[in-house]
């Protein structure tokens, strides 16, 4: 299943440029197909949605079938879709939405791998009584261990959050095994997807997750983003809008204010373009397109992380943090590492001259950074790929770091 790459550049306006993109899990490129939707939204449907009038029910149109495009996207129904403007907002919502079932003495299992999004939220309810319990990684080869998890659950636990893959690692983790501890012990899973979806087909069905939340603005798309939730559970959150609307009223209730709908309607283009990939992969459309899609995108990816991998790996100075398996089960194409002592800020520095964009830092998942002593190198090198990423590109990035490590 390869892709062409040709086709593929092509889509972005931004990659005709004299830059290489590889800071892509900070943010990637947008599709053109989505800054004309964006537009034309914007000059020709611009009102608001629910009123009788042509416009108005062709702007309240374009806003469901936002939704319909990501139910296939995620493989659910359209109705158990809720839209906001990035995943620390929907987090922050679904937390507020859970505030009246949480009762002290109540447990909630973090992980010191995720993004700050998914951990903040949920520690507000410590000041009602919720306990906090913390599924460390393994110090040395930051791994989570499934059986820790089964031995933290007890009655009282009544969510574990996780990351689908690690923004720093790159480590893809085993959702439907966790969902399977979780509901085991009785409690729900909250999987922050944003740093997986650009990289993999999501099955949310599949993965048994009950709340599963992504940025569209890493997946070639508009600053907006998506939650999942399965039906019965978003019906039994509470309201967090205005006082009439019920907790029937699902997705509303949940989506406070107006969603942004120009990025609504431009965020389809992201996913017509999966779609698009696999449809020239031999795939039909809906479903099978988007999986298709995403095995030719993983199939990329793979080589790319895979050339830069065997560099990394051929220098004594460098240490991955992480897995160093590129298989394509095994991680995204986000690859951090630190070299030796030597500041992070001054390596990808010297690369910025190539007019390479890569950074360093802790990349808001702070934790893992700081309990791990990677602050003292200034954070770790990320280097986070997409498919659009060409193994020319990887070769001029080795050939700029080659120097500073
Ligand atoms: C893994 C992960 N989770 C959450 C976020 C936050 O996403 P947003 O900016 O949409 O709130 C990021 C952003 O970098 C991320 O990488």
């Amino acid at each position: 299943m390869t892709l062409d790459l040709d086709f593929v550049r092509a889509q972005f306006p931004a990659l005709q440029g004299e830059w290489t993109f590889m800071d892509n899990a900070g943010g990637s490129q947008v599709l053109r197909t989505v800054a004309e939707r964006v537009s034309d939204y914007l000059l020709t449907t611009n009102v608001q949605t629910g009123a009788s009038y042509e416009p108005s029910r062709v702007s309240t149109a374009r806003v469901s079938q936002s939704r319909e495009a990501f139910a296939r996207f995620m493989n659910c129904d359209p109705g158990e879709i809720v839209e906001g403007p990035s995943t620390t907002i929907l987090i922050r919502f679904l937390s507020e939405a859970m505030t009246g079932r949480l009762q002290p003495g109540d447990e909630i299992i973090l992980t010191n791998t995720d993004h700050e999004s998914n951990i903040g939220p949920w520690l507000k309810h410590e000041a009602r009584g919720v306990k906090i319990r913390w599924w460390r990684c393994d110090p040395e080869t930051y791994e989570l261990d499934l059986a820790e998890l089964k031995g933290m659950m007890n009655e009282r636990t009544k969510l574990v959050c996780v990351t689908h893959a690690s923004n720093i690692l790159g480590t893809i983790n085993p959702i439907r095994a966790i969902a399977d501890v979780a509901h085991a012990g009785g409690a729900e899973l909250c999987v922050d997807a944003v740093a997986y979806a650009p990289h993999r087909a999501i099955d949310v069905r599949a993965l048994d997750a009950d709340y599963y939340i992504f940025s569209i603005y890493k997946v070639f798309g508009p600053h907006h983003a998506v939650m999942f939730g399965k039906r019965d559970k978003l019906l039994a959150l509470d309201n967090i809008y205005h006082y009439f609307f019920d907790k029937t009223r699902v997705p509303h209730k949940l989506e406070p204010g107006n969603i942004n709908y120009e990025c609504a309607w431009g965020s389809i283009g992201a996913v017509e373009y999966v779609e698009e990939l696999g449809a020239r992969a031999g795939a039909g459309e809906g479903r099978a397109a988007i999986e298709a899609g995403f095995a030719a995108i993983a199939s990329q990816e793979r080589a790319v992380s895979g050339r830069l991998m065997d560099f990394l790996q051929s220098r004594n100075s460098v240490r991955i943090i992480g897995r160093t398996s590129t298989a394509i089960a095994d991680r995204v194409s986000t690859i951090s590492f630190t070299a030796g002592e030597r500041s992070s800020r001054e390596i990808v520095e010297a690369v910025d001259a190539a007019r390479i964009g890569i950074r360093y830092g802790d990349f808001y998942a702070k934790r893992i950074v700081e309990e791990h002593g990677l602050t003292r190198t200034e954070g770790v090198v990320r280097v986070s790929m997409v498919h659009y990423n060409t193994l020319d590109e990887v070769d001029r990035l080795i050939a700029a770091l080659e120097p500073a490590l």
